[in-house]
């Protein structure tokens, strides 16, 4: 190359990320009637995602006293990481010497950090994940060069979960392997494990002496906060050592403040402040110190029992909300009756590709290319039109 050369020249064509891709197509569509069930952000009846009330208060109480605008440090606020620990750990597990936390940006931020350190720490760099998942957790994991081997979880078309078959994949793992794990409301298959299911999770995780990472970013939005954080709390208690990375962004909708977090459980409290340097290196070469608002917020409400009590309130009425969604979802054709199993914003259709497409062509309807549609953002009217457009494709199925 010379010095006049230009540069990026030789660039092949990348695949664009899938639901990116879904929402540039969402908004070149200038039909008017147009439906947005793709990217995974909780509506109201009328279509918007508003402000939390309870977030509203803090933003004001933040604007009047917040003294400065230091920097926060590499970990964040750490009253923040302190009183948020308590939703999905619990109060006695936030005393334990051997747990240990930081903010992170978003739960993507977390999860990049957890990889990081399975890259930096462990032998053999490899991460379980079943199939399907969040199109971005493989990504992150790859980013951060850590392999990847599939389990099988799920069949979108048979509606089944093959948790036989997980745990015979993860009975051939190898100790100090990851395992990536949905806390809660699947993305996207909309399962939740029952009690009995987590069990047999932690026994094979334990006695293999795999590192759990449970991605939670919708507590709160399935079964309920206590109900949601049941594996978490399971794996802490069984599991030598597990990660937890956390989101605020559904269940505070913070979205674009990118509040996470993540925790780290070490083998033992001696070494719990090296397992802390391990994760504070990676987060300063990545983003060096997390931003500050989203977390100041949470910080605020949780420190103060009438805001906690009101955002408590506000999301377990969206939790009903899309409860309510998807019996109605569920009600609109006998083949989509197994949707009421499911739990969370999501619910994957019965559907394949090609009908995917066609709701996207015909009836300018957007769900993701898997079949995964966003329940949370459907309304009551648009409910007719969805059950119009996808009748054709479901075929005469009858319940039972
Ligand atoms: C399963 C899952 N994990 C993590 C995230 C990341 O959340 P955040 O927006 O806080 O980065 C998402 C967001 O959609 C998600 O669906």
């Amino acid at each position: 190359m010379t010095a006049t050369s230009p540069l990026f020249t030789g660039l092949t064509d990348q695949a664009a990320d899938g639901l990116l891709a879904l929402m540039l197509a969402y908004r070149a569509d200038d039909r008017p009637g147009k439906l947005d069930l793709g990217i995974g952000v909780y509506r109201d009846d009328s279509g918007t995602t508003p402000v939390m009330a309870a977030v509203k208060a803090a933003e004001r109480i933040l604007v009047d006293t917040q003294p400065t605008k230091v920097y926060l440090g590499v970990d964040g606020d750490t009253g923040y990481v302190q009183r948020l620990a308590a939703i999905p750990l619990g109060a006695e597990r936030v005393r334990d010497e051997r747990l240990i936390g930081m903010q992170t940006p978003g739960g993507t931020g977390a999860l990049r950090l957890a990889a990081e350190l399975v890259a930096a720490n462990t032998a053999p760099r490899r991460v379980w994940i079943g199939t399907p998942t969040w199109p971005n957790h493989v990504p992150i994991f790859r980013a951060a060069g850590v392999a990847i081997a599939e389990h099988p979880f799920y069949d979108p078309l048979s509606q089944s979960l093959d948790l036989d078959g997980m745990i015979a994949a993860l009975e051939t793992a190898s100790a100090g392997e990851a395992l990536l794990l949905h806390g809660c409301c699947h993305n996207p298959a909309g399962i939740d494990f029952t009690p009995d299911q987590w069990e047999r999770i932690a026994d094979v995780a334990a006695r293999r002496r795999l590192i759990p990472i449970v991605d939670l970013a919708y507590q709160g939005l399935g079964r309920g906060l206590e109900a949601d954080a049941y594996g978490t709390r399971l794996l802490f208690d069984r599991c030598e050592t597990m990660l937890l990375a956390y989101s605020c962004d559904k269940n505070f909708g913070l979205y674009r403040e990118r509040t996470g977090a993540l925790w780290a459980k070490a083998p033992d409290a001696a070494s719990a402040s090296r397992l802390h340097v391990a994760m504070r290196n990676p987060a300063r070469a990545a983003w060096s110190m997390p931003p500050d608002h989203g977390a100041a917020v949470v910080r605020i409400i949780l420190e103060s029992e009438e805001l906690t009590r009101q955002w408590r309130d506000e999301l377990e009425h969206m939790r009903r909300r899309v409860l309510g969604l998807r019996e109605r979802l569920a009600g609109l054709h006998p083949a989509l009756a197994g949707l009421r199993s499911q739990t969370g914003m999501f619910a994957m259709l019965p559907v394949a590709h090609d009908t995917v497409m066609a709701l996207r062509r015909d009836h300018g309807i957007y769900i993701a290319d898997d079949g995964r549609l966003n329940v949370a953002g459907l309304t009551d009217a648009a409910m007719p039109r969805l059950g119009a457009a996808l009748a054709p494709w479901l075929g005469d199925v009858r319940a039972g």
